[in-house]
């Protein structure tokens, strides 16, 4: 059975590749341009691969969609877990045609190509961003709330997942599981992966950056939010849990229909304590600055993950903070 994974070279698809490896008896075809994924993630990948036969990478852009075709025409693919996209939101603000381009257009000639040649599950790496800015009263956040993207990274992945729904209604063997992801955060445990962005933009890589020494200070957007400790607070969820819930989304679709589900722990932590657990697994004090609240940051954004956890029975492994930051920590000393 070949499975399609599309940007395995970047964060969190290297990590799923190397799920898929482990836990399964999958051949994986993996398409990445490398624009912001390394192709020695590629190599450290099929250096994992025992039997040196199940990785194929082809170094190609999904923009070319002849070629893309070609991929198809070669290889026997019947699932796809997609991950190939853009993802800074700042950027998306100054650039939305990239980001509708890669994110949209390129994600529907992959559907129509998917289709085409009879694909039948797809797992399609959603966002947070596609609710926007929520209010305290709707926090957790469930995945019937309304959906209301605020910025063209978030409307970029909701045109995408309406895509997706409505090339299912009418192809009856074409099944979708949307994965609406919150703070993804860590490394994988063995150290063979980890979080590579270039500019880094999340929290957690940017704190450990400055404990090490690479900046010289950490910037904290507003301290004057209704929270306790003032600042903002997000759901932290660890790459290796958020890799198994793809893991578990295959197998899902043998049984039950497409859905979309939220991923997170449904917990959050404040900037501030990120910030001093940062600390503490580095044993390192560094200078931080208070800066104005940015536009757009809402005070709390919380999963409510109650449907993945029953309807998928996902059950996260490594929901621990402390574990988070240090293995992004692990990860970061070795880059
Ligand atoms: N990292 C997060 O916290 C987070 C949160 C929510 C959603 N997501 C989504 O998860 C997915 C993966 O994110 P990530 O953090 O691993 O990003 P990443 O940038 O590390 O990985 C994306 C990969 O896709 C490849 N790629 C991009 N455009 C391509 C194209 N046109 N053709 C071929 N390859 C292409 C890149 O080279 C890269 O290897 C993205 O869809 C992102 O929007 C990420």
């Amino acid at each position: 059975m070949q499975i399609l994974v599309t940007g395995a070279a970047g964060y969190i698809g290297s990590h799923v590749v190397k799920q898929l490896l482990e836990q399964t008896d999958y051949k994986i075809v993996i398409i990445d341009n490398l624009s912001t994924g390394f192709d020695s993630t590629i190599e450290t990948l099929k250096s994992l691969d025992t039997t040196k036969s199940r990785i194929k990478f082809y170094n190609q852009d999904l923009s070319n969609w002849s070629e893309i075709e070609k991929i198809f025409e070669e290889n026997c693919i019947k699932e796809i877990i997609h991950f190939a996209a853009f993802s800074q939101v700042a950027e998306s603000m100054k650039n939305p045609i990239k980001y509708y381009s890669n994110n949209t257009i390129n994600t529907t000639n992959l559907i129509n190509i998917a289709t085409k040649y009879g694909v039948k599950k797809f797992i399609f790496s959603s966002t947070a961003a596609v609710y926007g800015e929520v209010s305290s009263e709707n926090i957790p956040i469930k995945e019937s709330l309304i959906t209301n993207p605020i910025n063209p990274y978030g409307s970029s992945k909701l045109f995408s997942e309406s895509i997706i729904k409505d090339v299912a209604s009418i192809k009856n063997d074409f099944k979708y599981i949307i994965l609406r992801y919150f703070n993804v955060a860590g490394a994988d445990l063995d150290g063979k992966v980890g979080e590579c962005h270039n500019p880094e933009t999340h929290l957690i890589p940017l704190v450990i950056k400055t404990a090490l020494g690479k900046r010289e200070s950490i910037k904290i957007f507003g301290d004057d939010y209704d929270t306790p400790d003032g600042t903002c607070i997000r759901d932290y969820i660890h790459v290796c849990d958020l890799a198994d819930a793809h893991i578990e989304a295959l197998k899902y679709l043998d049984t039950n229909e497409s859905d979309t589900f939220n991923c997170g722990y449904g917990y959050g932590y404040s900037v501030k304590e990120v910030v001093e657990m940062v600390k503490k697994v580095s044993n390192v004090e560094f200078k931080i600055e208070i800066e104005k609240r940015r536009v757009g940051d809402p005070a709390v954004l919380i999963s409510d993950n109650t449907k993945i956890k029953t309807k998928m029975n996902w059950t996260p492994k490594y929901n621990d903070l402390e574990l988070i930051c240090k293995t992004a920590l692990e990860w970061e000393k070795r880059i």
